[in-house]
């Protein structure tokens, strides 16, 4: 028997996302359909997922959840704030983003999750106004108020474990700053209202006092500061950041590392999207936007290394727009047109339209992120995750390390993490025996 370095998951967890829009009750909605056998969870590693394990002639392919002890989606309860009141049945019928049918088959279980009240402030996302919100004198004030929630939904619900994923609205870019350096400052901020410290870190930070393992899934800084790193160490909890990689940033993550491979030059790439959904509307605010492209733009430089061969990236123009689009809603669409460049430097194009759903990308990562950080909690991992950098478009990353962003390169450490959980070998590209 294999050594695991987990415990079980005994008793019931809690999944809770600051946020209850059309990423939150797709991700809710389709856990309880396939909880009730009404879909497949394509796209969760945790749930459809193998592992290759020992030596290749073995053949030893198990499902991950049977190497490493992740709670059963039947153990799951579900929670989240929001400052609009709808319950998880009608904000996911306004999302439009599942079949009416579908949410009309699980409406009761979907009606019966009543989003708490909201840490919120219109200054950080101005194009939001709802009346489900907390008011409190000061900034530690609401953190103390959303301990107490946990607390209460952990007690009401009966759950042994909580984790929170950050579901909410991207707000606009602040950059790191003294009151982020250590606990103390941040814990000073908290009480002074300290205009740095945006809700989602008040939610972070209640999150991560009370040891409860944290996912943002949005390029807010949130739990990107070294105060939370601090924080989390102290308090033994697993946290992991930024912005859930979907949509087009998956395209680029995929296909540049590729490129890269073979040596083949780019010259420019040019990513665009047309969406018309709430996160849409939120990110045509120039400030909002901000947060996002600076998530976006970092992808390319690390993967391509133009500085090692000038000749291929030096000069390269990347660019990302996103521009709101009513029509479309949750169905996004990305263009990307890359002019790379080949023997010679001939100049060839590469163009890719990804007609994608956004919240059907982002649901089973919503999934993955909760139940492997529970996971990481019951093996006393704790700070940074970075094996879940695969989840991520801007990935949290220790002091001075740099993040990776290669899919394929995330992903063996994904594995590798794993098989060390498990009580198995890791396998390395040192290794003999390396491909699956
Ligand atoms: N869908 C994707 O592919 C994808 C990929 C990467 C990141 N994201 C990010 O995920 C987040 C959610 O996306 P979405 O499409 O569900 O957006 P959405 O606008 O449908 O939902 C966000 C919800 O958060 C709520 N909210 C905002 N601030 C809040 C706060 N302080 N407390 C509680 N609730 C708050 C809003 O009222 C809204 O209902 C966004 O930040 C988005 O940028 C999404």
């Amino acid at each position: 028997m294999a050594d695991v370095k987990a415990r079980p998951a005994t008793g019931k967890l809690g999944i809770l996302t600051p946020g209850l829009g059309a990423v939150a009750t797709t991700f809710i909605a389709g856990c309880i359909a396939v909880r009730k056998g009404l879909g497949q969870p394509i796209g969760a590693l945790t749930q459809m997922g193998t592992i290759r394990l020992g030596k290749r002639t073995e053949n030893r392919k198990p499902h991950i959840k049977d190497v490493v002890p992740i709670a059963d989606l039947n153990d799951v309860a579900f929670g989240g704030w929001d400052l609009f009141e709808d319950n998880v049945y009608e904000a996911a019928t306004n999302a439009q983003v599942l079949d009416q049918r579908l949410l009309d088959q699980i409406k009761d279980e979907l009606s019966a999750i009543k989003p708490m009240k909201a840490v919120f402030d219109k200054n950080y996302v101005k194009r939001l106004e709802g009346p489900n919100v907390k008011t409190g004198t000061t900034k530690m004030d609401l953190a103390e108020q959303l301990m107490e929630d946990i607390k209460r939904f952990k007690e009401v619900n009966n759950c042994d474990r909580v984790v929170m994923v950050w579901c909410g609205s991207t707000e606009i870019y602040i950059e790191e700053g003294d009151v982020h350096q250590t606990v103390a400052s941040l814990e000073e901020g908290l009480r002074n209202n300290d205009p740095d410290i945006a809700p989602s870190m008040i939610y972070a930070y209640a999150a991560v006092k009370m040891g409860v393992p944290y996912a943002n899934g949005a390029p807010n800084l949130s739990c990107d500061v070294p105060a939370m790193i601090e924080l989390a160490n102290q308090t033994n909890t697993p946290i992991a950041g930024k912005d859930f990689k979907t949509g087009q940033t998956l395209m680029k993550t995929i296909l540049a590392p590729g490129l890269k491979a073979r040596y083949l030059g780019i010259d420019g790439w040019f990513s665009t999207n047309i969406l018309g959904n709430r996160d849409g509307e939120v990110l045509d605010d120039p400030d909002n936007f901000k947060t996002k492209e600076v998530s976006k733009l970092g992808v390319l430089e690390q993967i391509l290394e133009p500085d090692l061969h000038k000749e291929l990236y030096g000069d390269m123009y990347h660019k990302v727009r996103i521009n709101y689009y009513p029509p479309r809603g949750d169905n996004k669409e990305g263009w990307d047109n890359i002019d790379i460049k080949g023997w010679l430097g001939y100049p060839m194009q590469i163009k890719v339209d990804f007609l994608c759903r956004d919240s059907i990308l982002a649901a089973p990562l919503v999934l993955d992120l909760a139940l492997l950080l529970d996971l990481a909690k019951r093996a006393d991992m704790k700070g940074i995750q970075e094996w879940l950098s695969f989840y991520l478009k801007s990935p949290q990353t220790a002091k001075g390390l740099y993040p990776q962003h290669d899919l394929f390169k995330q992903f063996e450490k994904l594995k590798n993490t794993i098989r060390h959980i498990g009580g198995e070998d890791i396998i390395t590209h040192l290794g003999l025996d390396y491909y699956e």
